[in-house]
């Protein structure tokens, strides 16, 4: 048992007082966990555009103050009730989406969309009481995601908590938390490429980047990555994308032109961009009678996805995917385990770092378009 076990813990935390204002470290109270809840001491944490977006409030709920923050690695410091299978000192990472374990979704090979615990970006307090377990002077400060990293202690709900091999360095596993998992796993897990086969990566973001990696590991031969800034392309040969396509550059969609370069279409392809066009591009670009198409990208609320039924006659396949299709606790520690055993290369993600203190900075990199992943360290 720690000291602090049952105690409210006094520590700092960057709060987002508004929307697009600076975060202020504030001395904040963070109350012991409750029913199947854990207190995780943070270590490492680091920036994902979804921080931004909700931060920026344009178009999303707002909500503050806010402590925000979902990638993250961090020691437990203790555990509510009938919390059995996590115990102080155990290495974790947090995830913004969760496993109960009991559910439909959690029962099914299948699906990682637990029905509990699913991300809920509207939600800023505990599913236990309804309320948030930050406050100061008394005014409560709101969760995001259920993880609000951005603070040196943290409640999660324990379904939200992935215990790891306490050898993995945190400041290097904690970006498996969001970003990176979902472009690796939509590659990995969905699109499944063979070896020697063809891909092309739409979008070549932190979500790109590690859906190339994906393929990379798997061995694929040609990856293609498609991008409308083609100051991209530098740093994502690092990932193994091998031949670079942007659309501005032809007068053509750029499925013909990925067709004309393939033969009639690439085996598989992903697509990270966010862009209604770009998802129909990625579908018409895969060959007939095999190709596979993943979409990842979060659409705008008033998109539809338009193509001839022909294509899907013709036998591709469009599939979607959240979260790489990874379950938080019983996917990510194999994860881990493959960085550990030198298969997954993150180090190439990590492209800033900053104390605590200098956090702004990491949001400044971040909507600069300099960062990949910018680690903030917590001491
Ligand atoms: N499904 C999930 O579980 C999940 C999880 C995290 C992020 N995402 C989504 O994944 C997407 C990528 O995230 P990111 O952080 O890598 O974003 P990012 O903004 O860093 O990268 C997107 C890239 O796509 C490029 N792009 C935009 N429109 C394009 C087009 N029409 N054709 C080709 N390239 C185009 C941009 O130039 C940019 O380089 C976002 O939509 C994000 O919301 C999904
Ligand atoms: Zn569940
Ligand atoms: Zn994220």
């Amino acid at each position: 048992m720690s000291s602090t076990a049952g105690q409210v813990i006094k520590c700092r935390a960057a709060v987002a007082w508004e929307a697009g204002k600076p975060l202020v470290i504030e001395e904040v109270e963070v109350a012991p966990p409750q029913a199947n809840e854990v207190r995780i001491k943070i270590l490492f944490t680091s920036l994902c555009h979804t921080d931004v977006y909700f931060w920026e409030a344009k178009g999303q709920t707002p909500l503050f103050p806010r402590i925000f923050g979902h990638e993250a690695g961090g020691i437990v410091e203790s555990v509510g009730e009938g919390v059995t299978e996590l115990q102080p000192g155990d290495h974790v990472l947090p995830v913004f989406t969760g496993e109960c374990k009991e559910c439909r979704h959690c029962k099914s090979e299948e699906s990682n969309m637990c029905d509990l615990l699913r991300i809920n970006t509207d939600r800023g307090v505990m599913l236990n009481d309804g309320q948030t377990r930050f406050s100061k002077n008394g005014q409560p400060i709101y969760h995001f995601v259920g993880t609000s990293t951005f603070s040196e202690y943290t409640v999660v709900h324990v379904g939200c908590v992935a215990k790891i091999n306490p050898a993995a360095p945190l400041d290097k596993v904690c970006i498996l938390s969001c970003g990176i998992c979902t472009g690796l796993g939509a590659t990995i897990n969905v699109a499944k490429p063979q070896k020697g086969s063809s891909i092309a990566i739409f979008g070549l973001g932190a979500v790109g980047l590690a859906a190339a990696e994906g393929a990379r590991i798997a061995g694929a031969a040609r990856i293609i990555g498609v991008d409308l800034n083609s100051s991209r392309f530098e740093e994502a040969k690092k990932f193994g994308v091998n031949e670079f396509v942007n659309p501005k550059d032809y007068d053509k969609p750029v499925q013909e032109v990925i067709a004309e370069m393939t033969n009639g279409g690439v085996d598989r392809s992903v697509e990270c961009t966010g862009s209604i066009q770009a998802m129909i591009s990625a579908f018409e670009c895969v060959h007939d009678g095999w190709g596979v198409a993943v979409l990842v990208g979060v659409p705008n609320k008033d998109d539809a996805f338009k193509t001839h039924p022909a294509n899907f006659l013709n036998e591709r396949t469009l599939k979607g995917t959240f979260y790489g299709n990874y379950k938080p606790r019983s996917d990510l520690p194999a994860v881990v385990e493959k960085y550990m055993n030198k298969e997954l290369e993150l180090e190439k993600f990590i492209t800033h770092s900053v104390s605590f203190s200098e956090i702004n900075k990491a949001f400044e990199y971040m909507l600069q378009g300099k960062s990949i992943r910018c680690i903030i360290r917590m001491e």
